[in-house]
């Protein structure tokens, strides 16, 4: 694996899982895999857990670890080609990448959307030109249209808390990703990638996938074929195993935060409507906005077990990464 920024570069979800929960029972195991090998991490935008987890996975894999946070301590960098440099910008991504490569083994990249030009975004630029010009695989820490270490933790969750005893030996759950409010226009980074995951663990016949959300709000067909789409967020709750709860801004008004019917908020009356569902979010989460502080202290939450996975989740990667170098 030289570059992991989707699903779609993972030949075998299943098998991936696994090998995160492999490496969740003897973390050290694989620490003469990283020794004298250094990882850097270079972060577009604020991060507590994908920063903290994917040092900590690198460690655990005896790997050396920089981290840069280009926003505040680098230069300002140039994207565009063709362009004379007599503005603000002072250094190019051609060359900033390019050493960044020549110090590292395996670089990660965070890099947010900007949400005014829904093109700009999607097509990755940022991303992909860092991915061409520094030279060495790289990890999405997060991208402007996906959070895949993210997804691939809460998968890790659910295949670890499923218990199919509860309502039948060869039953699957049911997964909810369920629209929340929120004050911000947030990326669709998240549960876009989440779709992306569920959708190909529904066709590896692991779970059954359903995506809640008020008229306005549908993310992009990209990632959500095949998965049951709803607009009424009770209907979706009925007999649901797991809620995956987020919020996103609107993909098909761009970057829009748009009025919704009242009631998008989780709380335990509306727990009370689903099959004893555990509750998910990727966190950072704004208590009593998105999802219910009753919720997120009681026992169907499972937002902590979930991040702490994101240390698998980023050290199956790196393992899968270095045994390739
Ligand atoms: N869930 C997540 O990616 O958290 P951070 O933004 O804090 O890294």
């Amino acid at each position: 694996m030289k570059l992991f920024t989707s699903v779609h570069d993972v030949p075998n979800i299943k098998q991936f899982v696994n090998d995160a929960l492999t490496l969740k029972a003897n973390p050290y195991a694989k620490q003469d895999l990283g020794k004298n090998k250094t990882l850097g991490l270079v972060f577009m935008n604020p991060s507590l857990r994908t920063r903290l987890s994917t040092q900590k996975a690198a460690l655990n894999l005896g790997m050396n670890v920089m981290v840069m946070n280009m926003d505040k301590e680098g230069w300002a960098l140039e994207t565009q080609d063709g362009v004379v440099m007599n503005g603000s910008t002072v250094e190019h991504i051609r060359e900033a990448a390019a050493v960044m490569g020549q110090y590292c083994d395996i670089l990660g990249l965070r890099s947010f959307p900007k949400l005014n030009n829904r093109d700009e975004d999607y097509n990755e630029d940022f991303f992909n030109k860092f991915v061409k010009y520094c030279g060495v695989p790289v990890v999405s820490l997060e991208s402007a249209t996906r959070h895949p270490l993210q997804s691939f933790a809460d998968l890790i969750t659910i295949h670890e808390t499923w218990n199919p005893l509860r309502v039948g030996a060869n039953a699957k759950p049911k997964v909810v990703l369920a629209w929340a409010p929120h004050v911000k226009a947030l990326p669709q980074a998240v549960p876009n990638s989440f779709a992306e995951w569920m959708c190909k663990a529904q066709q590896e016949n692991m779970l059954d996938f359903t995506i809640a959300q008020p008229e306005g709000y549908e993310l992009s067909d990209d990632f959500t074929t095949g998965a049951k789409i709803v607009y009424d967020l009770e209907s979706a709750l009925n007999g649901a195993d797991y809620i995956y709860v987020k919020n996103w801004s609107s993909y098909k008004e761009y970057g829009k935060v748009l009025t919704y019917p009242d009631g998008w908020m989780m709380n335990n009356e509306k727990l009370g409507l689903t099959n004893d569902a555990k509750v998910m979010h990727c966190l950072p989460v704004r208590r009593d906005l998105e999802l219910s502080s009753e919720i997120l202290d009681g026992p169907n939450s499972l937002v902590i077990h979930e991040a702490g996975n994101r240390l698998w989740a980023a050290q199956a990667v790196l393992k899968t990464m270095l045994e390739k170098l």
